[in-house]
């Protein structure tokens, strides 16, 4: 995880079963999706100018998808920043464990959902940036844990 960098994490065009009703997306895990899904949750009625994440996980490894709206992604890893648009239900970010996040400039009524590989734990987080990039930096693959 100490190597993971933001190039890691890869952008996913995701299935489209189309109609003249509408668009059906599934992913399914092993064969959509690099990882089990564990947990699926989804942020919405986020407050203009809010800012969420902040944080990086250990482990746990999510695909992030504007289910609606739009929104900005902001990776870091120790090193690098790169900022990801994401604004189509067809498009997912995979983000790899050992990156910072924080997600931005949420349009009104976007929905954020995200699809992750483990059941939340508090003690996956790190939450403190310094903290964070210290990690990265410091030798030894266990320096996150
Ligand atoms: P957090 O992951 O920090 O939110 P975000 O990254 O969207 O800003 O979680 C915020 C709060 O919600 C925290 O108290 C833990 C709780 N939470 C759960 O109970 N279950 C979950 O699956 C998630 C993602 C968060």
């Amino acid at each position: 995880m100490r190597d993971s960098t933001v190039y890691d994490c890869t952008l996913l065009r995701l299935p489209r079963v189309e109609a003249d009703g509408g668009i059906i997306t599934s992913l399914n895990s092993g064969s959509d999706l690099a990882f089990e899904i564990q947990r699926v949750y989804y942020l919405y009625d986020v407050p203009a100018g809010a800012v969420r994440g902040g944080h990086a996980h250990k482990e746990l490894r999510q695909l992030i998808v504007a289910g609606s709206g739009s929104f900005a992604v902001v990776l870091h890893d120790g090193s690098k920043r790169r900022a990801v648009s994401l604004n189509r239900p067809d498009v997912g970010l995979l983000i790899v464990p050992g990156i910072w996040r924080e997600l931005e400039e949420f349009s009104s009524g976007s929905v954020c959902l995200v699809l992750a590989s483990e059941p939340y734990r508090e003690s996956d987080y790190i939450r403190d940036f310094a903290a964070f990039c210290a990690a990265k930096h410091a030798g030894g693959s266990d320096k996150m844990n």
